[in-house]
This record gives C-alpha cells, sequence and structure tokens, in this order.
C-alpha cells in the first residue's frame, strides 16, 4: 500500500523519530496500554501534492477554536492505539490531520482513517499557543511517568513552587535542563476542553505540566527534545524516592547551591525560542 511517507525523506524522518521516542516511553513503563499521546506540526514538509490530499474520513470537531493552526498539519497518535505498536508501525497507529479553515474542526489526509488521541484539544491548544508566539518548538508529548505521577498523589508536591524546589535540588542537570520548572494542574477529566486550557496556562511559564493523579505534558523543539524534558525531570523524581526507599529525606542542594548554578550557567527564565 502507498504511504505518505514515500518519496519524503524529511518527513519520514520525523515520524520515525516519533517511532523512535514512543519505544522509549514503552521501555521507561510510561505508556501501558494506549497511554500517552504526541503531536507533531509537520506543516513545513507539505508539499503541493500532499496539500491537495483529500479526506479519508469525515470532518471532526476539535472541541476548541484555535486561530493560529489554520490549514496546519500534524502528525497525532491514534486514541486507543498503544505507543509500543506506533514504535513499529507509526502510519497504522497515528494519523495525518489537516486543520480546516474554520479552526474548529480537522480532517485525516493520511494513511489510515485513524481518529487521533482524545486528548486532541490539549495537544491542539499548546500547538497554536506555540504558533501565536513565534516559538521554533514542534513536539507536545502527554505521557504517564510513574514516578511523578506517584508524586502528584501527596498533597506537598501539588505546590508547584516546592515541587520544582525538590526536583531541582536532587541534581544539578534538572535545573540546567529544566530551568523553567514543572507546573501543575489539579485533577482534571482527562481528554476534556477545560484540561486544555488549564494546561496551556501553566505550559505558558514551565518546561513540563504534571496533570494531577494522571501524567505529564511536555512541548519541545522535536519529539526528542519533549522526551528529554520529562525524562530529566522523572530522573530527578527516581533519585527523590530512591533516598525515600532508603529512610531518608533527601538534603537536595542547598538555595545557594541552587542559586550559583542559575547564574553561573546563566539559565533561561522563559523559554528560549
Ligand atoms: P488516547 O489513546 O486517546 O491517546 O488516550 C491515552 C491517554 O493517555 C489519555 O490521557
Ligand atoms: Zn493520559
Amino acid at each position: 500500500m502507498n504511504s505518505i511517507l514515500d518519496s519524503r525523506p524529511d518527513l519520514t524522518k520525523v515520524i520515525n523519530d516519533v517511532a523512535e521516542v514512543t519505544g522509549y516511553l514503552w521501555q521507561n513503563g510510561w505508556a501501558e496500554r494506549n497511554g500517552g499521546n504526541i503531536t507533531v506540526n509537520i506543516t513545513e514538509f507539505v508539499d503541493a501534492e500532499m496539500a491537495a490530499m483529500p479526506a479519508i474520513a469525515p470532518i471532526q470537531p476539535i472541541g476548541k477554536t484555535l486561530p493560529f493552526l489554520k490549514g496546519k498539519y500534524f502528525y497525532a497518535k491514534g486514541t486507543g492505539k498503544r505507543m509500543r505498536d506506533l514504535a513499529r508501525l507509526p502510519m497504522q497507529n497515528g494519523a495525518i490531520i489537516r486543520i480546516c479553515d474554520d479552526c474548529a474542526s480537522y480532517e485525516i489526509i493520511a494513511d489510515e482513517p485513524v481518529m487521533p488521541t482524545s486528548e486532541l484539544p490539549s495537544h491542539l491548544a499548546l500547538q497554536n499557543y506555540l504558533l501565536e508566539t513565534g516559538s521554533c518548538y514542534k513536539a507536545t508529548l502527554h505521557t504517564h511517568p510513574i514516578e511523578l505521577v506517584a508524586m502528584s498523589h501527596n498533597e506537598r508536591f501539588l505546590r508547584p513552587d516546592e515541587m520544582t524546589r525538590v526536583l531541582w535540588s536532587m541534581i544539578p542537570e534538572t535545573l540546567a535542563f529544566a530551568p523553567l520548572g514543572i507546573g501543575i494542574v489539579p485533577y482534571t477529566l482527562p481528554g476534556s476542553v477545560e484540561l486544555a486550557d488549564a494546561t496551556l496556562e501553566q505550559i505558558r511559564h514551565h518546561d513540563v505540566v504534571l496533570w494531577e493523579k494522571h501524567g505529564t505534558v511536555a512541548v519541545g523543539k522535536d519529539i526528542m527534545d519533549a522526551f528529554d524534558q520529562t525524562d530529566v525531570l522523572c530522573k530527578a523524581a527516581k533519585i527523590y524516592m530512591c533516598a525515600r526507599l532508603m529512610g531518608f529525606e533527601p538534603d537536595g542542594m542547598t538555595p545557594e547551591a541552587v542559586r550559583e548554578v542559575q547564574q553561573v550557567f546563566n539559565l533561561p527564565t522563559k523559554r528560549p525560542c
């Protein structure tokens, strides 16, 4: 069967990167069953032939009107699809969608009529924000990292400043590579527009957003970058939990040591692009 990826090496590379990352998600234990989802803005790879492709399934509503997405193209994981299957067969477990001119609905153009993820409102709200702000970021990743989700079951870690402080103080690299820290969204129904709106508010000022008792959402220049953002924070959570398992509350780096890293490495206070 023909694929939209045939004779499109640049697009194929981006989809293969998604497939590589979904393998990592599964190996990390973050992607039980159909857990987690991904979108990548692939508009830059759309040629005239692709732009002329008809919809292969009925038009569907997004649930939100997102003006900066008009005519944009995304690869999205399919709803109910497994990350571990997507790792082998990305075009059977995901779809390429085009946002319609009303900016409130989308159509599927390839390869198969796979319905995109139920978290599409959150992903597309973030994609709209990235385009609105002229960001170079293209990828959004929602996953279920065990340690971070476990921490979200405790009231102490639902305070975003406290959660960020603890994670930053576990290892200097967390601070260096997640300098905006982690935002928190109180428990909200999966797939809802309310969850999308709350996530958008938090991602403006944070590298990663933690959905209470559910998972994380990260944005990245590409899917590897979005994975790294999540991985760096999850590493800090693992160190915290290892210390607790050894029977003590970890000291953490001192506030002075944290400030020193921030100053010496001149860490950004907003997203670099
Ligand atoms: P989908 O299978 O619809 O992508 O949902 C998975 C998930 O993690 C919902 O939050
Ligand atoms: Zn989820």
